[in-house]
């Protein structure tokens, strides 16, 4: 018998494989578990951050909003939304006052954009805001309301003010700032602002032809 075929040797060999086996198993597991509590932690501080955003967008003091009563929307791929989505409504003294819809664009200088918008039921904005981006610091960044009252000069406005021609950069012939060596992501966010209020309006009009 060679050394390597003693029953001792076999059996040590046996007692590695299946060490190295329980080993693999046991780390595996941890490494899903600690997945799932991170995506759980994940999902749950990104549940807050919005909710923080959507009452930025609808005072307490000024409406109700019952993120427990989401309204289920048809995709729309305009909006960035290819399968159904949810909004919210915020009513005021019991009517229905804004609809603040999730809108994200593929158009930014790195990649997507999303935010929120809150639309009067007339189709005028009553706020904007950013809810993630990849934009440059200190270049497409400055989209953030933290970082400047840049989504400041959208409030009031509607598909009427400015007209068609405005609802771009200055830099292309519209109303809207852009920001000094940064075009793209400014451009990105008032085309998807734009695109929503088409799409209010139209879905307004929808809406109107059925009743
Ligand atoms: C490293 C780097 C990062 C940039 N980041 C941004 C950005 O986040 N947003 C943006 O609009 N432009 C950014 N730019 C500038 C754009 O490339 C572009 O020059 C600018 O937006 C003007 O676009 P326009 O010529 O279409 O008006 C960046 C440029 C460089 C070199």
């Amino acid at each position: 018998m060679t050394p390597n075929n003693t029953p001792s040797y076999k059996a040590s060999i046996k007692q590695s494989v299946v060490g190295l086996v329980i080993f693999a198993v046991i780390t595996a597991g941890v490494v899903s578990f600690t997945r799932l509590i991170t995506a759980e932690r994940i999902s749950k501080n990104l549940a807050q951050a919005e909710a923080k955003l959507l009452y930025q967008l609808a005072p307490k003091n000024e409406y109700d909003l019952d993120l427990n009563q989401p309204l289920q929307l048809a995709a729309a791929p305009q909006l960035g939304h290819l399968q159904p989505f949810t909004a919210h409504l915020a009513t005021k003294n019991g009517q229905p006052a804004l609809i603040i819809l999730p809108l994200t664009t593929k158009d930014g200088y790195s990649g997507a954009i999303n935010l929120l918008i809150a639309l009067s039921l007339q189709g005028e904005i009553k706020g904007v805001r950013i809810v993630s981006h990849r934009e440059t610091p200190g270049l497409g960044d400055r989209i953030e309301a933290r970082k400047s009252d840049w989504l400041q000069q959208f409030i009031n406005r509607s598909l009427s003010n400015p007209d068609k021609r405005g609802w771009a950069v200055k830099k292309d012939g519209g109303d809207f700032d852009q920001f000094t060596g940064a075009t793209i992501t400014p451009r990105a966010v008032i085309n998807v602002i734009k695109r929503s209020l088409i799409w209010q309006k139209t879905t307004n009009e929808q809406f109107n032809n059925l009743n």
